[in-house]
Protein backbone atom coordinates (compact mmCIF):
# COMPACT_ATOMS: atom_id res chain seq x y z
CA UNK A 1 0.00 0.00 0.00
CA UNK A 2 1.36 3.68 -1.21
CA UNK A 3 1.93 5.78 1.73
CA UNK A 4 -0.39 8.36 0.63
CA UNK A 5 -3.17 5.71 0.67
CA UNK A 6 -2.42 4.77 4.57
CA UNK A 7 -2.12 8.97 5.17
CA UNK A 8 -6.15 8.35 3.62
CA UNK A 9 -6.77 6.53 6.24
CA UNK A 10 -6.31 8.17 8.57
CA UNK A 11 -7.81 11.55 8.01
CA UNK A 12 -9.94 12.75 11.01
CA UNK A 13 -13.70 11.95 9.50
CA UNK A 14 -15.38 14.25 11.83
CA UNK A 15 -16.53 16.39 9.75
CA UNK A 16 -19.88 18.11 9.64
CA UNK A 17 -22.04 20.79 7.63
CA UNK A 18 -25.63 21.15 6.54
CA UNK A 19 -27.04 21.41 3.30
CA UNK A 20 -27.91 25.08 2.18
CA UNK A 21 -29.85 23.93 -0.63
CA UNK A 22 -30.25 21.61 -3.58
CA UNK A 23 -30.23 22.53 -7.73
CA UNK A 24 -31.15 19.79 -9.82
CA UNK A 25 -29.66 16.28 -8.62
CA UNK A 26 -26.93 17.81 -6.40
CA UNK A 27 -27.13 19.14 -2.76
CA UNK A 28 -24.72 21.87 -1.55
CA UNK A 29 -23.62 22.26 2.03
CA UNK A 30 -21.52 24.94 3.86
CA UNK A 31 -18.80 24.46 6.36
CA UNK A 32 -17.91 21.07 4.98
CA UNK A 33 -14.45 21.44 3.35
CA UNK A 34 -14.45 17.33 2.76
CA UNK A 35 -12.64 16.43 -0.56
CA UNK A 36 -14.02 15.46 -3.68
CA UNK A 37 -14.26 12.18 -4.16
CA UNK A 38 -15.50 11.49 -0.26
CA UNK A 39 -18.35 10.01 0.94
CA UNK A 40 -20.76 11.72 2.80
CA UNK A 41 -24.15 10.59 4.73
CA UNK A 42 -26.92 13.62 4.82
CA UNK A 43 -29.30 12.71 8.04
CA UNK A 44 -32.88 13.79 6.66
CA UNK A 45 -36.30 13.49 8.70
CA UNK A 46 -38.00 10.43 7.15
CA UNK A 47 -35.75 7.31 6.17
CA UNK A 48 -32.28 6.18 6.54
CA UNK A 49 -29.13 8.61 6.05
CA UNK A 50 -28.68 9.44 2.47
CA UNK A 51 -25.21 8.11 0.89
CA UNK A 52 -23.48 11.49 -1.42
CA UNK A 53 -20.61 11.88 -2.93
CA UNK A 54 -18.50 15.22 -2.55
CA UNK A 55 -17.83 16.41 -6.47
CA UNK A 56 -17.02 19.72 -6.46
CA UNK A 57 -17.26 23.31 -5.02
CA UNK A 58 -19.14 26.49 -5.83
CA UNK A 59 -19.30 29.75 -3.68
CA UNK A 60 -18.19 28.09 -0.46
CA UNK A 61 -20.63 25.42 -1.08
CA UNK A 62 -19.44 21.65 -1.61
CA UNK A 63 -21.54 20.23 -3.95
CA UNK A 64 -22.79 16.62 -2.96
CA UNK A 65 -23.61 14.05 -5.67
CA UNK A 66 -26.29 11.69 -3.90
CA UNK A 67 -26.07 7.63 -4.47
CA UNK A 68 -29.83 7.69 -4.34
CA UNK A 69 -33.07 9.93 -4.49
CA UNK A 70 -32.90 13.08 -3.13
CA UNK A 71 -36.06 13.12 -2.22
CA UNK A 72 -37.14 14.08 1.84
CA UNK A 73 -33.55 16.22 2.10
CA UNK A 74 -34.52 19.75 3.32
CA UNK A 75 -32.72 22.77 3.72
CA UNK A 76 -30.58 22.89 7.38
CA UNK A 77 -30.19 18.88 7.59
CA UNK A 78 -27.29 17.56 8.70
CA UNK A 79 -24.30 16.68 6.81
CA UNK A 80 -21.55 14.12 8.01
CA UNK A 81 -18.18 12.84 6.27
CA UNK A 82 -18.34 9.13 6.10
CA UNK A 83 -14.81 8.25 4.84
CA UNK A 84 -12.54 10.20 2.15
CA UNK A 85 -10.66 6.84 0.66
CA UNK A 86 -13.43 4.50 -0.81
CA UNK A 87 -11.98 0.31 -0.26
CA UNK A 88 -13.56 -2.56 -1.74
CA UNK A 89 -13.68 -5.91 -0.37
CA UNK A 90 -12.13 -8.36 -2.90
CA UNK A 91 -11.43 -12.08 -2.93
CA UNK A 92 -11.40 -15.00 -5.50
CA UNK A 93 -15.29 -15.80 -4.13
CA UNK A 94 -15.60 -13.30 -6.50
CA UNK A 95 -15.86 -15.88 -9.17
CA UNK A 96 -18.91 -16.64 -10.08
CA UNK A 97 -20.60 -14.03 -8.79
CA UNK A 98 -22.42 -10.62 -9.86
CA UNK A 99 -22.15 -7.48 -7.59
CA UNK A 100 -23.10 -3.94 -7.89
CA UNK A 101 -20.66 -1.14 -8.06
CA UNK A 102 -20.27 -0.72 -3.73
CA UNK A 103 -19.10 -4.73 -4.36
CA UNK A 104 -22.26 -6.20 -3.15
CA UNK A 105 -23.94 -9.25 -4.20
CA UNK A 106 -27.07 -8.87 -6.24
CA UNK A 107 -27.54 -12.18 -7.50
CA UNK A 108 -29.89 -13.37 -4.63
CA UNK A 109 -27.31 -15.75 -3.32
CA UNK A 110 -25.25 -14.63 -0.25
CA UNK A 111 -22.52 -11.97 0.48
CA UNK A 112 -19.31 -13.86 -0.04
CA UNK A 113 -16.75 -13.69 2.56
CA UNK A 114 -14.59 -11.50 1.37
CA UNK A 115 -11.04 -11.11 3.50
CA UNK A 116 -8.96 -8.31 1.51
CA UNK A 117 -9.45 -4.85 0.66
CA UNK A 118 -8.48 -2.55 -2.14
CA UNK A 119 -8.51 0.97 -3.09
CA UNK A 120 -11.42 1.97 -6.06
CA UNK A 121 -9.20 4.26 -7.51
CA UNK A 122 -5.78 3.09 -7.64
CA UNK A 123 -3.13 4.76 -9.13
CA UNK A 124 -2.21 3.34 -12.54
CA UNK A 125 1.81 1.37 -12.44
CA UNK A 126 4.48 3.55 -13.33
CA UNK A 127 5.10 3.52 -17.06
CA UNK A 128 8.90 2.12 -16.00
CA UNK A 129 8.46 -0.61 -14.14
CA UNK A 130 5.65 -2.14 -17.07
CA UNK A 131 7.12 -4.95 -19.03
CA UNK A 132 6.74 -5.00 -22.89
CA UNK A 133 3.67 -6.67 -24.29
CA UNK A 134 5.38 -9.40 -25.90
CA UNK A 135 2.36 -12.79 -25.70
CA UNK A 136 -0.63 -12.93 -27.66
CA UNK A 137 -4.15 -13.44 -25.64
CA UNK A 138 -6.40 -16.33 -26.75
CA UNK A 139 -9.71 -14.50 -26.98
CA UNK A 140 -11.74 -17.37 -28.27
CA UNK A 141 -12.56 -15.29 -31.77
CA UNK A 142 -11.06 -16.77 -34.31
CA UNK A 143 -11.51 -13.43 -36.48
CA UNK A 144 -9.40 -11.79 -33.49
CA UNK A 145 -7.29 -14.11 -32.81
CA UNK A 146 -6.00 -15.07 -36.53
CA UNK A 147 -6.48 -11.16 -37.96
CA UNK A 148 -5.93 -9.04 -35.23
CA UNK A 149 -4.17 -10.63 -32.53
CA UNK A 150 -4.11 -8.77 -29.54
CA UNK A 151 -1.53 -9.23 -26.90
CA UNK A 152 -1.90 -9.64 -22.86
CA UNK A 153 -2.10 -6.39 -21.56
CA UNK A 154 -3.29 -4.32 -24.74
CA UNK A 155 -6.16 -2.17 -24.16
CA UNK A 156 -8.85 -2.19 -27.51
CA UNK A 157 -12.18 -0.69 -28.16
CA UNK A 158 -15.01 -2.47 -30.01
CA UNK A 159 -16.53 0.33 -31.86
CA UNK A 160 -19.93 -0.57 -33.29
CA UNK A 161 -23.35 1.08 -33.13
CA UNK A 162 -26.54 -0.65 -31.25
CA UNK A 163 -27.74 -4.15 -32.13
CA UNK A 164 -24.33 -5.24 -34.12
CA UNK A 165 -23.65 -8.11 -32.20
CA UNK A 166 -21.51 -6.34 -29.14
CA UNK A 167 -22.64 -8.44 -26.06
CA UNK A 168 -22.59 -11.75 -28.20
CA UNK A 169 -19.09 -11.10 -28.88
CA UNK A 170 -18.62 -10.30 -25.38
CA UNK A 171 -19.96 -13.55 -24.08
CA UNK A 172 -18.44 -15.42 -26.44
CA UNK A 173 -14.67 -13.81 -25.02
CA UNK A 174 -16.11 -14.71 -21.89
CA UNK A 175 -16.49 -18.46 -22.54
CA UNK A 176 -13.65 -18.74 -24.84
CA UNK A 177 -10.75 -17.06 -23.71
CA UNK A 178 -7.61 -18.64 -22.51
CA UNK A 179 -7.50 -15.61 -19.89
CA UNK A 180 -7.80 -16.68 -16.18
CA UNK A 181 -9.79 -14.48 -14.69
CA UNK A 182 -12.64 -12.44 -16.58
CA UNK A 183 -14.07 -9.35 -14.98
CA UNK A 184 -17.17 -8.03 -16.68
CA UNK A 185 -18.31 -4.19 -15.96
CA UNK A 186 -22.32 -3.79 -17.37
CA UNK A 187 -22.02 -0.04 -17.40
CA UNK A 188 -25.41 1.99 -17.79
CA UNK A 189 -27.69 -0.88 -20.03
CA UNK A 190 -30.93 -1.43 -18.52
CA UNK A 191 -32.05 -4.10 -16.25
CA UNK A 192 -33.87 -6.37 -19.12
CA UNK A 193 -30.25 -6.14 -21.18
CA UNK A 194 -28.42 -6.66 -18.15
CA UNK A 195 -30.42 -10.30 -17.42
CA UNK A 196 -30.53 -11.10 -20.65
CA UNK A 197 -26.12 -10.75 -21.46
CA UNK A 198 -25.50 -13.07 -18.10
CA UNK A 199 -28.30 -15.72 -18.52
CA UNK A 200 -28.10 -15.94 -22.32
CA UNK A 201 -25.18 -14.64 -23.49
CA UNK A 202 -22.53 -15.40 -20.47
CA UNK A 203 -24.50 -18.49 -19.17
CA UNK A 204 -23.28 -20.54 -16.22
CA UNK A 205 -19.85 -21.76 -17.97
CA UNK A 206 -18.78 -18.10 -19.15
CA UNK A 207 -20.17 -16.98 -15.19
CA UNK A 208 -17.93 -19.68 -13.48
CA UNK A 209 -14.76 -17.69 -14.22
CA UNK A 210 -15.78 -14.15 -14.63
CA UNK A 211 -16.73 -11.43 -12.01
CA UNK A 212 -19.83 -9.34 -13.09
CA UNK A 213 -20.45 -6.00 -11.93
CA UNK A 214 -23.31 -4.01 -13.08
CA UNK A 215 -24.78 -0.35 -12.85
CA UNK A 216 -28.15 0.19 -14.86
CA UNK A 217 -29.13 3.15 -16.45
CA UNK A 218 -31.48 3.90 -13.80
CA UNK A 219 -28.84 3.96 -11.02
CA UNK A 220 -27.28 7.73 -10.42
CA UNK A 221 -24.22 8.46 -12.34
CA UNK A 222 -22.19 8.46 -9.28
CA UNK A 223 -22.85 5.07 -9.04
CA UNK A 224 -22.29 4.70 -12.68
CA UNK A 225 -18.85 5.91 -13.03
CA UNK A 226 -18.01 3.73 -9.74
CA UNK A 227 -18.99 0.87 -11.25
CA UNK A 228 -15.94 1.10 -13.85
CA UNK A 229 -13.84 1.43 -10.91
CA UNK A 230 -14.72 -1.25 -9.06
CA UNK A 231 -14.43 -3.15 -12.39
CA UNK A 232 -10.96 -2.18 -12.73
CA UNK A 233 -10.04 -2.72 -9.16
CA UNK A 234 -11.72 -6.18 -9.56
CA UNK A 235 -9.81 -6.69 -12.34
CA UNK A 236 -6.53 -5.04 -10.25
CA UNK A 237 -6.74 -7.24 -7.21
CA UNK A 238 -6.73 -10.50 -10.06
CA UNK A 239 -3.50 -9.07 -11.66
CA UNK A 240 -2.13 -8.53 -8.55
CA UNK A 241 -2.07 -12.65 -7.53
CA UNK A 242 -0.52 -12.78 -10.78
CA UNK A 243 -3.39 -13.36 -12.99
CA UNK A 244 -4.08 -12.50 -16.56
CA UNK A 245 -7.26 -11.21 -16.56
CA UNK A 246 -9.62 -10.38 -18.94
CA UNK A 247 -11.39 -6.50 -18.48
CA UNK A 248 -14.99 -6.53 -20.34
CA UNK A 249 -16.46 -2.99 -19.97
CA UNK A 250 -19.54 -2.47 -21.60
CA UNK A 251 -19.75 0.63 -22.72
CA UNK A 252 -17.25 3.29 -21.95
CA UNK A 253 -19.73 5.52 -23.75
CA UNK A 254 -22.32 5.29 -20.93
CA UNK A 255 -19.90 5.73 -18.42
CA UNK A 256 -18.46 8.92 -20.29
CA UNK A 257 -22.26 10.55 -20.31
CA UNK A 258 -22.86 9.66 -16.42
CA UNK A 259 -19.74 11.70 -15.65
CA UNK A 260 -21.03 14.23 -17.95
CA UNK A 261 -23.89 14.41 -15.91
CA UNK A 262 -21.88 15.11 -12.95
CA UNK A 263 -19.87 17.22 -14.65
CA UNK A 264 -22.52 19.83 -15.77
CA UNK A 265 -24.00 19.08 -12.21
CA UNK A 266 -20.62 20.53 -10.57
CA UNK A 267 -21.08 23.31 -12.93
CA UNK A 268 -18.45 22.70 -15.43
CA UNK A 269 -18.52 24.04 -18.95
CA UNK A 270 -19.88 21.86 -21.48
CA UNK A 271 -17.60 21.41 -24.77
CA UNK A 272 -18.26 18.91 -27.79
CA UNK A 273 -21.47 17.28 -27.61
CA UNK A 274 -22.19 18.43 -23.83
CA UNK A 275 -19.26 16.59 -22.27
CA UNK A 276 -17.25 17.95 -19.75
CA UNK A 277 -13.38 18.65 -19.56
CA UNK A 278 -13.56 15.74 -16.56
CA UNK A 279 -14.47 13.14 -18.81
CA UNK A 280 -11.59 13.84 -21.16
CA UNK A 281 -9.53 13.57 -18.05
CA UNK A 282 -11.29 10.46 -16.48
CA UNK A 283 -11.17 7.88 -19.68
CA UNK A 284 -7.30 8.27 -19.79
CA UNK A 285 -6.59 7.14 -16.02
CA UNK A 286 -9.20 4.71 -16.26
CA UNK A 287 -7.78 3.25 -18.99
CA UNK A 288 -4.07 3.41 -17.97
CA UNK A 289 -5.49 1.37 -14.93
CA UNK A 290 -5.05 -1.73 -16.78
CA UNK A 291 -2.25 -3.46 -18.59
CA UNK A 292 0.74 -5.80 -18.02
CA UNK A 293 2.46 -5.15 -14.23
CA UNK A 294 5.44 -6.77 -13.65
CA UNK A 295 3.40 -9.92 -12.20
CA UNK A 296 -0.42 -10.81 -14.37
CA UNK A 297 -1.73 -8.72 -17.17
CA UNK A 298 -5.25 -7.41 -17.52
CA UNK A 299 -6.16 -7.06 -21.57
CA UNK A 300 -8.98 -4.64 -21.62
CA UNK A 301 -11.86 -5.05 -23.95
CA UNK A 302 -13.91 -1.27 -23.76
CA UNK A 303 -17.20 -0.73 -26.18
CA UNK A 304 -17.80 1.77 -27.64
CA UNK A 305 -20.96 3.15 -28.96
CA UNK A 306 -20.70 4.87 -32.42
CA UNK A 307 -24.47 5.52 -33.47
CA UNK A 308 -25.23 6.02 -37.61
CA UNK A 309 -20.87 5.97 -38.21
CA UNK A 310 -21.00 9.24 -36.85
CA UNK A 311 -16.94 10.71 -37.00
CA UNK A 312 -17.69 13.89 -34.84
CA UNK A 313 -18.22 10.78 -32.02
CA UNK A 314 -16.05 12.87 -29.54
CA UNK A 315 -15.82 9.85 -26.65
CA UNK A 316 -14.99 7.10 -30.20
CA UNK A 317 -12.27 10.02 -30.87
CA UNK A 318 -10.94 10.20 -27.11
CA UNK A 319 -11.20 7.08 -27.03
CA UNK A 320 -9.05 5.53 -30.21
CA UNK A 321 -6.18 7.92 -29.41
CA UNK A 322 -6.28 6.13 -25.32
CA UNK A 323 -6.11 2.51 -26.92
CA UNK A 324 -3.95 0.18 -28.28
CA UNK A 325 -6.27 -1.10 -31.22
CA UNK A 326 -9.91 -1.23 -32.19
CA UNK A 327 -12.26 -3.07 -33.48
CA UNK A 328 -14.69 -2.26 -35.70
CA UNK A 329 -18.47 -3.76 -36.11
CA UNK A 330 -20.01 -3.10 -39.28
CA UNK A 331 -23.94 -3.22 -39.26
CA UNK A 332 -23.43 -4.02 -43.25
CA UNK A 333 -21.35 -7.22 -42.12
CA UNK A 334 -24.23 -7.90 -39.43
CA UNK A 335 -27.15 -7.54 -41.52
CA UNK A 336 -25.55 -10.11 -44.23
CA UNK A 337 -25.45 -12.54 -41.25
CA UNK A 338 -21.93 -12.71 -41.01
CA UNK A 339 -20.96 -12.87 -37.49
CA UNK A 340 -18.98 -11.96 -35.90
CA UNK A 341 -19.71 -8.62 -37.63
CA UNK A 342 -15.82 -7.46 -37.68
CA UNK A 343 -15.19 -5.16 -39.80
CA UNK A 344 -11.06 -6.38 -40.60
CA UNK A 345 -10.37 -3.48 -42.80
CA UNK A 346 -11.14 -1.04 -40.26
CA UNK A 347 -9.93 -2.78 -37.21
CA UNK A 348 -6.12 -2.21 -36.29
CA UNK A 349 -4.66 -4.61 -33.05
CA UNK A 350 -1.45 -2.26 -32.80
CA UNK A 351 0.45 -4.70 -30.92
CA UNK A 352 0.34 -7.47 -33.06
CA UNK A 353 3.74 -7.13 -35.04
CA UNK A 354 4.72 -7.60 -31.41
CA UNK A 355 2.88 -10.70 -30.47
CA UNK A 356 3.11 -13.18 -33.35
CA UNK A 357 5.34 -14.59 -35.71
CA UNK A 358 6.23 -12.85 -38.74
CA UNK A 359 4.88 -15.61 -40.98
CA UNK A 360 1.69 -15.25 -38.87
CA UNK A 361 2.10 -11.16 -39.41
CA UNK A 362 2.82 -11.88 -43.02
CA UNK A 363 -0.59 -14.25 -43.45
CA UNK A 364 -2.61 -11.75 -42.50
CA UNK A 365 -1.17 -9.19 -44.44
CA UNK A 366 -1.81 -11.14 -47.32
CA UNK A 367 -5.93 -11.90 -46.27
CA UNK A 368 -5.85 -8.29 -45.68
CA UNK A 369 -4.78 -7.67 -49.17
CA UNK A 370 -7.18 -9.99 -50.77
CA UNK A 371 -10.40 -8.29 -48.48
CA UNK A 372 -8.83 -4.80 -49.94
CA UNK A 373 -8.45 -5.82 -53.48
CA UNK A 374 -12.36 -7.09 -53.41
CA UNK A 375 -13.89 -4.33 -51.71
CA UNK A 376 -11.98 -2.01 -53.84
CA UNK A 377 -13.83 -3.69 -57.00
CA UNK A 378 -17.11 -4.61 -55.74
CA UNK A 379 -19.09 -2.60 -57.67
CA UNK A 380 -17.93 -3.71 -60.72
CA UNK A 381 -17.73 -7.25 -59.60
CA UNK A 382 -20.88 -7.62 -58.05
CA UNK A 383 -22.73 -5.86 -61.93
CA UNK A 384 -20.69 -8.59 -63.08
CA UNK A 385 -18.32 -5.67 -65.35
CA UNK A 386 -14.87 -6.73 -63.32
CA UNK A 387 -13.08 -8.94 -66.18
CA UNK A 388 -11.67 -11.93 -64.64
CA UNK A 389 -7.67 -11.93 -65.59
CA UNK A 390 -6.88 -8.11 -65.26
CA UNK A 391 -5.43 -8.49 -61.65
CA UNK A 392 -4.32 -11.46 -60.18
CA UNK A 393 -4.63 -10.34 -56.46
CA UNK A 394 -8.92 -9.17 -57.63
CA UNK A 395 -9.08 -13.07 -59.43
CA UNK A 396 -7.18 -14.63 -55.98
CA UNK A 397 -9.77 -12.61 -53.94
CA UNK A 398 -13.00 -14.13 -55.26
CA UNK A 399 -11.82 -17.01 -56.02
CA UNK A 400 -11.05 -17.58 -51.59
CA UNK A 401 -14.04 -15.25 -51.01
CA UNK A 402 -16.02 -18.16 -49.82
CA UNK A 403 -12.95 -19.36 -47.88
CA UNK A 404 -11.82 -16.14 -46.19
CA UNK A 405 -15.66 -15.55 -44.81
CA UNK A 406 -14.92 -19.58 -43.51
CA UNK A 407 -12.02 -17.96 -41.48
CA UNK A 408 -13.67 -14.94 -40.31
CA UNK A 409 -16.80 -16.11 -39.16
CA UNK A 410 -18.05 -17.97 -35.99
CA UNK A 411 -20.65 -19.78 -34.58
CA UNK A 412 -22.17 -18.21 -30.94
CA UNK A 413 -21.56 -21.83 -29.55
CA UNK A 414 -18.41 -22.58 -31.44
CA UNK A 415 -15.29 -22.44 -29.64
CA UNK A 416 -11.85 -21.53 -31.51
CA UNK A 417 -8.39 -22.34 -30.65
CA UNK A 418 -5.44 -20.08 -30.96
CA UNK A 419 -3.24 -22.45 -32.54
CA UNK A 420 -6.11 -23.54 -35.07
CA UNK A 421 -7.13 -20.32 -36.13
CA UNK A 422 -3.24 -19.53 -36.45
CA UNK A 423 -2.98 -22.49 -38.90
CA UNK A 424 -5.78 -21.78 -40.47
CA UNK A 425 -4.73 -18.26 -41.74
CA UNK A 426 -1.14 -19.89 -42.12
CA UNK A 427 -2.86 -22.59 -44.54
CA UNK A 428 -5.24 -20.02 -46.28
CA UNK A 429 -2.50 -17.14 -47.02
CA UNK A 430 -0.32 -19.85 -48.43
CA UNK A 431 -2.94 -21.11 -50.74
CA UNK A 432 -3.23 -17.29 -51.70
CA UNK A 433 0.39 -17.13 -52.69
CA UNK A 434 0.55 -19.87 -54.83
CA UNK A 435 -2.63 -19.12 -56.36
CA UNK A 436 -1.78 -15.35 -56.99
CA UNK A 437 1.94 -16.48 -58.27
CA UNK A 438 0.19 -18.58 -60.64
CA UNK A 439 -1.88 -16.27 -61.86
CA UNK A 440 0.83 -14.03 -62.84
CA UNK A 441 3.12 -16.23 -64.65
CA UNK A 442 0.01 -17.78 -66.62
CA UNK A 443 -0.96 -13.48 -67.13
CA UNK A 444 2.72 -13.97 -68.88
CA UNK A 445 4.50 -10.35 -69.49
CA UNK A 446 2.42 -9.30 -66.67
CA UNK A 447 3.92 -6.82 -64.25
CA UNK A 448 6.95 -7.65 -62.47
CA UNK A 449 5.86 -9.08 -58.79
CA UNK A 450 6.67 -5.85 -56.39
CA UNK A 451 4.07 -3.65 -58.80
CA UNK A 452 1.21 -5.86 -58.45
CA UNK A 453 -0.35 -4.15 -55.15
CA UNK A 454 1.73 -6.08 -52.48
CA UNK A 455 4.42 -4.27 -50.99
CA UNK A 456 7.74 -5.19 -52.05
CA UNK A 457 8.90 -5.96 -48.11
CA UNK A 458 5.95 -8.86 -47.64
CA UNK A 459 7.32 -10.18 -50.67
CA UNK A 460 10.25 -11.73 -48.88
CA UNK A 461 10.17 -15.51 -48.19
CA UNK A 462 8.82 -15.91 -44.55
CA UNK A 463 11.47 -16.36 -42.52
CA UNK A 464 10.93 -18.80 -39.78
CA UNK A 465 9.87 -17.17 -36.10
CA UNK A 466 12.99 -16.36 -34.38
CA UNK A 467 11.15 -16.91 -30.96
N1 LIG B 1 -22.29 -14.52 -33.47
C1 LIG B 1 -23.58 -14.35 -33.80
N2 LIG B 1 -24.26 -15.31 -34.46
C2 LIG B 1 -25.55 -15.13 -34.80
N3 LIG B 1 -26.26 -14.02 -34.51
C3 LIG B 1 -25.66 -13.03 -33.87
C4 LIG B 1 -24.29 -13.13 -33.48
N4 LIG B 1 -23.95 -11.98 -32.86
C5 LIG B 1 -25.06 -11.20 -32.86
N5 LIG B 1 -26.10 -11.82 -33.46
C6 LIG B 1 -27.46 -11.25 -33.65
O1 LIG B 1 -27.44 -9.86 -33.40
C7 LIG B 1 -28.37 -9.49 -32.39
C8 LIG B 1 -27.84 -8.36 -31.55
O2 LIG B 1 -26.69 -8.76 -30.85
P1 LIG B 1 -26.24 -8.08 -29.48
O3 LIG B 1 -24.98 -8.74 -29.08
O4 LIG B 1 -27.34 -8.10 -28.49
O5 LIG B 1 -25.97 -6.59 -29.98
P2 LIG B 1 -25.41 -5.30 -29.19
O6 LIG B 1 -24.91 -5.74 -27.86
O7 LIG B 1 -24.35 -4.73 -30.06
O8 LIG B 1 -26.57 -4.37 -29.07
C9 LIG B 1 -28.59 -10.79 -31.61
O9 LIG B 1 -29.84 -10.84 -31.00
C10 LIG B 1 -28.44 -11.85 -32.68
O10 LIG B 1 -29.65 -12.01 -33.37
MG1 LIG C 1 -25.68 -5.21 -25.96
Amino acid sequence: MQENELLEQILPTALYGSVVRTVGMTAAAADFPAPVGALAEIHRETGPPLLAEVIGFRDQLTLLYPLSRLSGVRRGNQVRLVRTARWLRVGRELLGRVINAHGEAIDGKPQPMLTDRVPFDRKPPEPCSRPRIDAPLATGIRAIDAMLTCGRGQRLGIFSGAGVGKSILLGMMARFTAADVIVIGLIGERGREVKDFIERDLGPQGLAKSVVIVATSNEPAVVRVQAASTATAVAEYFRDQGADVLLLMDSITRFAMAQREIGLAAGEPPTTRGYTPSVFALLPRLVERTGRAPEGSITAFYSVLVEADDPTEPIADAMRGILDGHIWLSRSLASRGHYPAVDVLESLSRLMPEVVPPRHLKAAHTIRELLAAYRDQEDLISIGAYRRGSNPTVDTAIELREDIHRLLRQGMEERSVFEEAQKSLLELADRAEQMRQGKKSAGGGGPAPAASGGRPAQQRPAAPSPS
